[in-house]
């Protein structure tokens, strides 16, 4: 098992004393349903950095479900259990909203009147949703032409204010971080710290369905913000005995877009899954701490591989989630030798698949029949019967 001990340079803002505290029992599905769910900083208050003065700016994000996909564990080939934590189901289709409920918050009890972040996509969308709800201006500078169709849509309509800067995500995010530096607008990239806050109740959230920690978990990699806020999350609930063991922490990056595995920054970043198009992770040593703590491990997973995991999920398990989503079960497929027999694995699907129409429509192997006249018989044939 991974160990508990090596994780302090990544176990920030944690205030709570490991022993002091006693456990509560998990919130059940049906506690939640029962009282309605309230968003996660409601269900997780007494593990985050709120007080009663903190206004509570929520769409009742969290509690996404934790879905068995058994065709993918029959791919492995061996006795494993694998679940994807579906966050696409969030309100704005993304798992952003969980860091986002917590930034737009902390923000809103600090009296900002603006924030900005860059972004591939969703996290401009949830910086937007979020932001205009708790009445706060929001800045967003994605890469011009490299962010998905809903993504760019949602930011829009939410209200945000976009530019679109001729650059990759690395390049905006410099200039949004000098921004708030020089500027008074508040940064709700996943270097300020209440978005890992926020997002490590995804964590939490596995751990009360499953009733521990699984043994692997599988996520995708791009600024490297949810690999460590999940870490923290589950050192958390360990350290507060909810869990008795501690997942590996398998990150993959798309292998155009993967410094980790390069072991050195991508200066120009390329790959179909835009939302991980990502050279410089801003969380980069974070990152590194939370794989050797966890005894995890990066690997790179082509686009032809990750597309493969897409259509898998959908036409398979009847889950739609975005490119970027499916490299964690992309990975999983990929390293599938090494999951020992008899594991619990969770892969995150970190986004919802109609954000990216076009990806869909142009990688399905299914095709649209055109052109078909209204009439019973001709739609038969066209059906296959005779
Ligand atoms: N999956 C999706 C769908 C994402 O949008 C992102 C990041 C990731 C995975 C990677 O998460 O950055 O915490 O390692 N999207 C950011 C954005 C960069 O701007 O929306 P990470």
């Amino acid at each position: 098992m991974p160990s508990a001990i090596a994780l302090t340079p990544v176990t920030i803002a944690l205030s709570t004393d490991s022993h002091s505290a006693p456990a509560e029992p998990p919130i059940s599905a049906n506690q939640s349903a029962q009282s309605g769910w309230r968003g996660l900083i409601n269900a997780y208050r007494r593990y985050l950095p709120v007080t009663d003065q903190t206004p509570v700016i929520t769409l009742h994000e969290g509690n996404t479900p934790l879905i068995p996909v058994p065709t993918i564990a029959a791919a492995i080939g061996r006795d494993v259990r694998v679940l994807v934590k579906y966050d696409g189901l969030n309100p704005t289709g993304s798992f952003k909203d969980r860091g986002m409920t917590m930034a737009i918050s902390k923000a809103k009890e600090a009296g900002v009147k603006a924030v900005i972040c860059a972004s591939t996509g969703n996290t401009s969308a949830a910086a937007a949703a979020y932001a205009r709800r708790g009445g706060i201006r929001a800045f967003v500078l994605i890469p011009d032409g490299y962010v998905a169709l809903g993504k760019l849509a949602q930011a829009l309509l939410y209200g945000a204010e976009v530019l679109a800067i001729k650059g990759n995500f690395d390049q905006a995010l410099h200039i949004v971080r000098d921004m708030s530096e020089h500027y008074p607008v508040t940064l709700v990239n996943s270097v300020n710290p209440y978005r890992l806050e926020g997002q490590k109740t995804a964590a939490f959230e596995v751990v009360d369905a499953l009733g521990d920690a699984p043994d692997w978990v599988c996520i995708p990699v791009g600024n490297a913000g949810n690999i460590t806020a999940y870490w923290m999350g589950f050192c958390q609930y360990h350290q507060e005995q909810r869990c008795t063991k501690l997942p590996r922490m398998m990150g993959f990056q798309a292998a155009g877009s993967a410094p980790f595995i390069a072991g050195h920054p991508v200066e120009h970043p390329e790959t179909l899954a835009t939302a991980i198009r990502i050279g410089n992770p801003a969380n980069w040593e974070r990152a590194i701490a939370v794989q050797h703590a966890s005894q995890g491990s990066f690997a790179a997973v082509t686009d032809a591989e990750i597309l493969e995991a897409y259509r898998l999920l959908a036409s398979n398990e009847g889950i739609f989630c975005e490119p970027a989503s499916a490299a964690s079960v992309a990975g999983l497929l990929k390293v599938k030798d090494q999951i020992p027999t008899g594991a619990t694995v969770v892969c995150v699907l970190t986004g919802n698949g109609l954000k990216d129409p076009d990806t869909a429509i142009s990688h399905s192997d299914n095709q649209l029949k055109h052109g078909i006249e209204p009439d019973l018989g001709i739609v038969a044939k066209a059906m296959g019967f005779e």
